[in-house]
């Protein structure tokens, strides 16, 4: 079943209030028209595709999802490229991602070919809203919610899968800049045999009071340790961290399981032993940052992910400690992996991983 039934929205914002809207966006608080959405119950299925106008969803107080959190998500963009075109970065490694997500919170699993054609048909309805700002994309939110009412603790039986678009612009307010974080000594965000690696709304909510005493510390976001020794640099609250060697290598945390397998981290690993850089996948404590941050063999280090890009990380701070990058501005193996990565997405440069999918 891959065949969606269309109903154009019959009041779709009009032409000037949405160029007023998309003219500088910001993140994920502009949504377009139309939403598409598919239905799962074990009797019938995946069925009901469509897309529809986006509108708010009326939900039983005793839905699955507002009691057990049975809920997962993606993030994924859709970039104007630059002769004209739309296109989607690489769709079946969220769709991919998700079924895994599915699996880990004992979900329906939707198949690749369903996740991908929503997202596709909901861009080809509403592709003008693509902001031509620095940045500007089609931020698309896959999620899907245990939609069975019923209030016994087991996995549901009936799921909404749903997909939204956001015009977007920089995820950061106030333009491109380095980045300060936080090392919380206090929270971790997954221990082993959890769920870190699934893309869960449980795994945010659990993250959200470390990232809010991040900023109340005045930081820009929360950098978690492994949840067993508290030692082992994982990833920022929605982003994956890498580090720049003096001698040119990239060093990024493993994938054991208790960090989210970002499709920007392996997208950069790509790009990066593609140059002919080293990238090594391997575990990173936060005492050897400090210390090389200090001696000058950590040169750089940056986040990464579907919203943030690439994103410069300039300074770093725990408890009893603070350290800075270079010099604490954006450096050079930075700025040219967010520059490869973002001609490639745009249509600029070379694709040869055929990463884009026009839509
Ligand atoms: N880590 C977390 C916790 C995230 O939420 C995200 C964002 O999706 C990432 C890493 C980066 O993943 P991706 O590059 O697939 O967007
Ligand atoms: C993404 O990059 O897609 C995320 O989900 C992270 C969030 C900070 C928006």
């Amino acid at each position: 079943m891959t065949s969606f039934a269309f109903e154009p929205n019959a009041r779709p914002l009009a032409v000037n209030e949405r160029a007023a809207l998309i003219a500088d966006p910001g993140f994920g608080r502009v949504f377009t028209d139309h939403m598409a959405t598919v239905r799962y119950s074990a009797n019938r299925g995946w069925h009901d595709a469509k897309i529809i106008a986006r509108a708010p969803m009326s939900v039983d107080p005793a839905t699955a999802v507002l009691h057990y959190a049975q809920e997962i998500f993606e993030g994924l963009k859709a970039y104007k490229l630059a002769d004209g075109g739309v296109a989607l970065f690489r769709a079946e490694a969220n769709a991919a991602r998700f079924r895994n997500s599915a699996r880990r919170m004992a979900m329906a699993e939707l198949p690749d070919v369903l996740f991908v054609e929503s997202c596709r048909q909901l861009v080809r309805a509403d592709r003008d809203w693509i902001p031509d700002v620095e940045g500007g994309a089609l931020y698309l939110r896959p999620f899907m919610i245990a939609s069975e009412v019923f209030l016994g603790v087991k996995p549901a039986a009936e799921y909404l899968f749903c997909v939204l678009a956001s015009s977007v612009g920089a995820y950061w307010k106030g333009g491109a800049r380095a980045i300060s974080l936080w090392v919380s000594h206090d929270y971790t965000r997954a221990a082993p045999g959890g769920t870190g690696e699934a893309k869960c709304g449980g795994n945010y909510a659990s993250s959200l009071v470390a990232q809010a005493d991040a900023v109340a510390r005045g930081h820009d976001q929360v950098v978690f340790l492994d949840a067993a020794e508290r030692r082992y640099i994982e990833e920022l609250g929605g982003m994956n961290i890498f580090f720049v060697m003096d001698d040119g290598s990239l060093v990024t945390p493993p994938l054991t399981g208790t960090i989210l397998p970002g499709i920007t981290r392996a997208s950069l690993i790509q790009l990066a032993r593609d140059e002919g850089l080293t990238v090594r996948e391997e575990p990173y404590t936060i005492d050897q940052w400090r210390a090389d941050a200090a001696s000058g063999v950590c040169v750089e280090s940056f986040a990464c992910g579907t919203a943030a890009v690439v994103t410069p990380i300039g300074t770093v701070a725990g408890p009893d400690y603070q350290f800075t990058l270079g010099t604490g501005a954006t450096g050079q193996t930075t700025a040219r992996l967010l520059q490869r990565l973002t001609d490639l997405q745009r249509g600029r440069a070379p694709d040869p991983h055929g990463w884009l999918q026009r839509i």
